[in-house]
């Protein structure tokens, strides 16, 4: 078993540089994942209400508290769904979530994405089976005004949020004052984040790295298959996925890979390092060649709202409502 880095964060606690992603892990498979992985090292896990799958992660985690490890030493994120973005749903939300871990607090609660949909009508709600229905009242300053009482309550250390542009976080750092801890995007060679990561160097706020490995789901590419990533991995001995995990850690992220395989699980762990040469090598896979994997469009109901700026959202409808 290996132990791995940490990072530390503005609150002063520390996160794991290796967490495991628990997105699209399919019924029953995430209890075994979540279990495999902390008997295996892991001390960071990546949770979330809308992977559906909280309860059985909870499951897992009542069989290794505390006989494999004490609650402390693990890192535990979840994150807050769209449909709870009012003000009086966000720590209704938390506590569900707690409920299903089984757990009295949380060590970081993000927002999930930067769009508010109507509450009380399941996790995407959709008026004609197409487009999600949106709540353009609520504000991201809303929503982080509530976000920002919750450490006083003890259920969660700290507070942040995720797929939020530079923009956004000035936003309601603006009208609150307070940063967010940290910031969950997508990051990999083909999307490697360098602004938005100066811009939260700069101000304290930590990255975590999601889709490490490119999600390999959308039909797109696999990054696990480009050849620099391929020749660099031999040149190591080690897999393609040890390589785009020790990329996004040498950038400066927590990376967090998802598996449900045991020995995927166990390998993505193992940490290699990168020469400065062979980093670059993989870092020029991403040279005029920017792929955003996860824009939420194409699923049903779509959100019909730009949230990034990318040319796929041009006809986007409405904009983030940011005060
Ligand atoms: N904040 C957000 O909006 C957001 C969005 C997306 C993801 N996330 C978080 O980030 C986590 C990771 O992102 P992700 O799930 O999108 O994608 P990812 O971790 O980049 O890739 C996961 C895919 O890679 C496969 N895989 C895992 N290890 C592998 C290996 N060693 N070799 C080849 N293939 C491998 C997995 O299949 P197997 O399971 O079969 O191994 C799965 O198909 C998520 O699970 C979630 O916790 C957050």
């Amino acid at each position: 078993m290996s132990f791995q880095k940490v990072l530390k964060l503005s609150t002063s606690a520390e996160i794991p540089e290796i967490g495991l992603g628990t997105w699209m892990s399919k019924p029953h498979e995430v209890e075994n994942a979540v279990e495999i992985a902390v008997r295996n090292g892991y001390r960071h896990l990546d949770l979330a209400m809308i992977y559906e799958n909280q309860d059985e992660v909870g499951r897992a985690l009542k069989k290794v508290i505390p006989s494999v490890v004490k609650r402390e030493d693990l890192f535990i994120t979840s994150k807050l769904w769209n449909h709870s973005h009012q003000p009086d749903q966000v720590e209704k939300e938390l506590d569900e979530t707690l409920k299903l871990l089984g757990l009295d607090y949380v060590d970081l609660y993000l927002v999930h994405w930067p769009v508010a949909f109507v509450p009380g009508r399941g996790f995407y709600p959709s008026d004609d089976g197409h487009q999600a229905v949106l709540d353009l009242e609520t504000s991201l300053v809303d929503t982080w005004k509530a976000m920002i009482k919750l450490p006083a309550t003890g259920k969660v250390r700290a507070v942040g949020v995720s797929n939020f542009t530079m923009d956004y976080i000035k936003g309601i750092v603006a009208a609150t004052g307070v940063k967010p801890v940290v910031n969950q995007v997508e990051a990999h060679p083909l999307l490697p984040q360098l602004e938005l990561l100066e811009f939260c160097r700069t101000s304290g706020i930590h990255i975590t790295a999601y889709s490490p490995l490119g999600n390999n789901l959308k039909g797109k590419p696999k990054l696990t298959e480009h050849p620099a990533v391929k020749e660099v991995a031999q040149k190591l001995g080690a897999t393609e996925a040890q390589v785009l995990v020790a990329w996004g850690a040498h950038t400066g992220f927590s990376v967090i890979p998802k598996s449900v395989q045991e020995d995927r699980i166990i390998s993505n762990f193992k940490q290699v390092e990168l020469s400065k040469e062979d980093y670059e090598k993989i870092s020029a896979i991403g040279h005029n060649n920017h792929t955003r994997f996860n824009i939420p469009y194409g699923y049903t109901p779509m959100w019909d709202i730009s949230l990034f700026d990318e040319p796929e959202e041009k006809n986007a409808k409405y904009k983030v409502k940011v005060q």
